[in-house]
């Protein structure tokens, strides 16, 4: 049996990483994170294309360093072909059919979305994977999904966001409060010690297993308007409340659209990906769900929830066992439905 070496790159939003994979095990991660974005509050697509052309090059010679392979020893490039910024995904998808043409070696064009997914089937020892059929909630500052996967590349969207993401939510509120960018990762900070009933924040009415976060952020925002009108210390004084109620809240509607998905599927294995997977109210809520309705959950370790390449190369995997290669034409996808 020969091994199967898949190097992978993904560029789609604001990192730009490469990763290198033996039989589906990590040998290298790299992540390159865009820092130029902080002052702005949010991904600006022009720079986080300049930032891919300045770090890929440095990026993937990093990983197959670190791997301590020859190149020529690589079976195969997997790459994000999309969902994502085209600015960003054209550096990427670019630098991929170049290198593979010159190692002489198949390209394999990977969807992002099933990619956060397939994380879960990175080798590892002592993580147990899914079983298919399985439910995927795929949260992060760009995606909000409940995919029903019947099989690695069988997968379906059942339910996704009409607006705004899960993380923009986060983020979003967190701008509000004048917290920096990404906020995310703070109000679950602070959220740890506050009392998630202090304040009552309204769950969208949305039918079905959809989701909408757009009039959760405006009702944050005249809350804290509202407040700060009346005390302009409100904020200082009560944010780890507030933090608190914001999280709790959005936890809740979460949690009742997977309770619903899991209700007409009957599927109760789920598995979770994307930066917003990282916050621990979500985990424990997760967590509680096994003994309380009986599921199996399935939480990655932390660096392959947020935006990387071993994601990328293990879906690269996959498709590398079925031969599943692409044409050297193919260009990249900023809207990418699988
Ligand atoms: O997957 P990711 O790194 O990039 C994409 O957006 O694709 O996700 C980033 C998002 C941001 O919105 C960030 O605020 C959120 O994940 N995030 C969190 C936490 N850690 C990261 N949100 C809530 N709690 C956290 N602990
Ligand atoms: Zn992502």
């Amino acid at each position: 049996e020969q091994n199967i070496y898949i190097l992978a790159i993904e560029s789609s939003c604001d990192d730009t990483a490469a990763a290198v994979l033996c039989n589906g095990r990590i040998l290298s991660n790299i992540v390159a994170t865009q820092e130029v974005h902080q002052q702005y509050g949010g991904v600006v697509p022009e720079l986080a294309s300049r930032a891919h052309q300045q770090n890929i090059v440095p990026v993937i010679h990093q990983a197959i360093k670190k791997a301590n392979i020859d190149k020529k020893a690589l079976s195969a490039i997997a790459f994000t072909r999309g969902p994502g910024l085209m600015g960003s995904l054209l550096v990427g998808t670019s630098f991929a059919k170049s290198l593979a043409m010159g190692l002489d070696i198949p390209l394999i064009e990977i969807n992002h979305m099933q990619a956060h997914i397939l994380a879960h089937f990175i080798e590892e020892d002592g993580y147990e994977k899914p079983q298919f059929p399985f439910l995927a909630l795929t949260i992060s500052g760009g995606h909000t999904q409940i995919v029903k996967v019947s099989d690695y590349f069988e997968m379906e969207v059942i339910g996704t966001t009409t607006d705004d993401a899960v993380g923009e939510a986060f983020d979003k509120s967190a701008k509000i409060m004048g917290l920096p960018y990404p906020g995310g990762p703070l109000i679950d900070k602070y959220a740890k010690e506050g009392n998630p009933k202090a304040f009552k924040f309204p769950k969208p009415k949305v039918s079905g297993l959809d989701f909408s976060f757009s009039g959760f952020k405006t009702a944050v925002l005249y809350f804290i308007q509202k407040q700060t009108k009346e005390n302009p210390d409100f904020v200082e004084e009560n944010l780890k409340d507030i933090c608190a109620s914001i999280q709790s809240t959005i936890i809740a509607i979460l949690m009742d659209k997977l309770k619903l998905a899991v209700k007409e599927t009957g599927i109760k294995q789920i598995a979770i990906g994307g930066g917003v997977s990282a916050n621990s109210g979500i985990r424990n809520a997760l967590k509680e769900a096994e003994s309380k309705y009986g599921w199996t959950t399935f939480i990655p370790k932390f660096e392959y929830t947020t935006d990387n390449a071993a994601m990328i190369a293990i879906a690269g995997h996959y498709k590398f066992l079925k031969k599943d290669f692409s044409d050297f034409s193919i260009t990249a996808q900023a809207r990418y439905k699988f």
